[in-house]
């Protein structure tokens, strides 16, 4: 492997202190990629790996099956989403039940991929980690429509009504298989400025005591969407107040990367501000990584969180 190097993208404005910079690493020619020490670093400061080649093994045919799915943009699903821990597929709408099964079994595959390839990466976070949701993304993003908190083009970090993480972390990873274009992200300032600036703006999450017994006795009966913590809580809100800011939107700092045809990218997009602008066909697979298995913790949402707050937003 070749040693990561750093890749500057276009800065709209300014130079601010936390801003996210791209980190190359080139597998070896064999296709395997094996740890290399201070990438979980990497990672945890908000910065994005990038691979220029693709390491997921895709085949022609389920590569052409792939890009011929139209998944139409008026259904409830943003996304073609496979959940592992239930091996079920969402979001294929009426497709026919053999399209629907070959999907599955190709989200699956990328998916189990997925597990192994960051665990070879980052041995830090091997098995330390709730594999979320596999999804395929077919929507051209250019001028898609979606309501305002759902819209993928505005700057934004992560949050999942339906998953509180309790400051586990959102760690995804992304492969463009569009064969022609690429996929357009822009970046602003990572979590660790916009909390900064903005959590007070936001409202400081308040200890609260009563819910926090609620959330344990949910947590423990594994009742994960009724386990909201008050880091939950602030993050869903963080997410909203920075997507409904327009002088946000309109005066951030933004730098543009194009992910092009065949690479792939990993980031925590719970730190790394987001926004897609264009793009079409890519795999994503989710994993919610242990705090515990930070090797950074202090820079971790919730960790920058209770440091402004000072006190716990999570049992
Ligand atoms: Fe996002």
């Amino acid at each position: 492997m070749s040693a990561p190097a750093d890749k500057q993208a276009a800065t709209a404005s300014g130079s601010p202190q936390w801003v996210s910079r791209m980190i190359e690493v080139s597998p070896l020619s064999g296709g395997s990629t094996p740890a290399t020490p201070g990438l979980a670093g990497e990672l945890e400061s908000g910065n994005i790996l990038f691979f220029p080649r693709m390491p997921f093994a895709l085949s022609a045919e389920d590569a052409s099956f792939l890009l011929a799915q139209k998944q139409t943009d008026a259904g409830y699903h943003k996304n073609i989403a496979y959940r592992p821990a239930e091996d079920r597929l969402t979001g294929s709408g009426k497709m026919p039940a053999r399209d629907a099964a070959r999907l599955k079994s190709i989200l699956k595959s990328y998916s189990d991929w997925g597990a192994v390839f960051l665990g070879d990466l980052i041995p830090e976070y091997k098995g330390r980690w709730i594999r979320d949701f596999a999804s395929y993304r077919p929507i051209e993003e250019q001028g898609r429509k979606a309501r305002l908190t759902a819209r993928n083009d505005l700057a934004h970090v992560d949050a999942f009504p339906t998953r509180p993480t309790h400051g586990d972390r959102i760690l995804r990873l992304f492969v463009n298989i569009n064969p022609t274009k690429g996929r357009v992200w822009v970046t602003s300032e990572t979590f660790e400025g916009l909390a900064e600036r903005f959590a007070r703006d936001v409202g400081i999450p308040q200890d609260a005591p009563g819910k926090k017994v609620f959330g344990k006795l949910a947590k423990a009966l594994g009742i994960r969407q009724w386990s909201r913590s008050p880091y939950d809580a602030f993050m869903l809100r963080f997410h909203d107040f920075l997507k409904e800011n327009s002088a946000f939107q309109r005066d951030c700092v933004k730098q543009q990367w194009e992910f092009p045809p065949g690479c792939c990218w990993i980031c925590y997009t719970d730190m790394v501000s987001h926004a897609v602008l264009s793009g079409q066909f890519a795999l994503e697979q989710t994993f919610l990584v242990s705090r515990d298995a930070m090797t950074l913790p202090e820079k971790s949402p919730i960790r920058i969180l209770e440091r402004i707050c000072g006190h716990p937003l999570s049992n």
